[in-house]
């Protein structure tokens, strides 16, 4: 090869390289154009070395020198390059302005149902295939439905200004007095006040008690409510429904027991428990409606007669998936909501 020639495709192949590095703004690129000139195997630079060998004896010293100078200017402008997009990368990451299209993208996490939220659509699901429909109340009541419909008189216990969120400033706007419902029972109310029987209900949603949160207490909770109105419902139905709930729930190996108790809007009324092996936990209370509750809403108790239940959802959630503090569910620790 001549001379002229080899030191001519030195010239283009030195302003290819320069251009190349200069205008590479990504790792990426510079990493292409370090291939293309400075590759070990196939770069431009080793395939005009190899043509050196062709080149006249006598030119060969001074073709070797250009060779040199050429190899050092293309090594200078990567260098050059590699420094100016490790700093532009460095620099903007502080100011977070770079925006490199080439790195791998950042998920977004991908949230779900808080855990209170997905046991009560498993809740309504059992129920549902026991034909109860879901209905909803307000969560702002007033004393009819939270209380005197439901047979609780005014001087009963349950209606004391400390056991109760009454909201203070609603009497400006109502002439009702008006809290926060602390029971579902509530919904009971409201669905017979407006619907002839027979009726098939449950209600599940949140209510408010000002209790100190401990680990078993919190001042606001869930509960599901049911109520089972028909001619001739009987205490055995309301004993049925419950078992087959508790056990399609929390599994066939779970045994309920009632206990006699006292609730104004039942009679007689129960406490039920549910146990695994020998340990028995309180889940809610249940009964036979009263007939003053059926008179309240305009039933007539010499035709119907009904049960009604009432249970902690907490409780249940917190059985099933053995969590021994209900403060967890509203901390909103996702390292806990995660694991649902
Ligand atoms: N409302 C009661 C409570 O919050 C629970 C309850 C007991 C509901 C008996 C009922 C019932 O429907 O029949 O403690």
């Amino acid at each position: 090869m001549a001379l002229g020639e080899f030191l001519q495709q030195l010239d283009d192949l030195a302003g290819d390289a320069d251009t190349a590095f200069s205008t590479a703004t990504d790792v990426g690129q510079l990493e292409a154009a370090r291939v293309e000139f400075l590759g070990a195997k196939s770069g431009r630079l080793k395939a005009t070395q190899k043509q050196l060998g062709s080149v006249d004896k006598t030119d060969k010293p001074a073709a070797g020198k250009r060779f040199n100078e050429i190899k050092q200017r293309v090594d200078g402008a990567f260098k050059a390059a590699q420094e100016r997009i490790a700093s532009v990368h460095v620099a903007s990451e502080a100011t977070g302005k770079f925006f490199d299209t080439s790195l791998p993208g950042k998920r977004s996490g991908l949230g779900h149902l808080h855990p209170i939220t997905q046991t009560i659509e498993e809740l309504k699901d059992i129920m549902g295939r026991l034909g109860f429909s879901v209905a909803d109340g307000p969560e702002i009541e007033d004393e009819r439905h939270n209380f005197e419909a439901l047979n609780i008189p005014l001087a009963h216990p349950a209606r004391d200004p400390l056991e109760n969120f009454y909201l203070a400033t609603a009497k400006k706007t109502s002439p009702d007095v008006l809290l926060l419902r602390s029971q579902t029972s509530t919904v009971q109310i409201r669905v017979m006040e407006k619907t002839p029987p027979p009726i098939r209900i449950i209600s599940l949603g949140r209510v408010y008690r000002p209790d100190t949160a401990d680990a078993t207490h919190y001042p606001m909770f869930h509960q599901m409510e049911g109520l089972w109105v028909d001619k001739k419902v009987t205490m055995a139905d309301l004993k049925t429904v419950l078992r087959i709930f508790a056990t399609s729930y929390l599994g066939r190996d779970v045994h309920v027991r009632f206990r006699p108790s006292f609730f104004p809007f039942t009679e007689p009324s129960v406490e039920a428990d549910m146990s695994w092996g020998d340990k028995w936990i309180e889940f809610g209370g249940a009964g036979m409606i009263d007939p003053n509750v059926l008179s309240a809403v305009g039933y007539n108790p010499d035709e119907v007669s009904g049960f009604a239940f009432g249970l902690g959802i907490e409780r249940l959630c917190m059985r099933r998936h053995g969590i021994t503090d209900i403060r967890e569910f509203y901390r909103n620790d996702v390292r806990f909501l995660h694991q649902f």
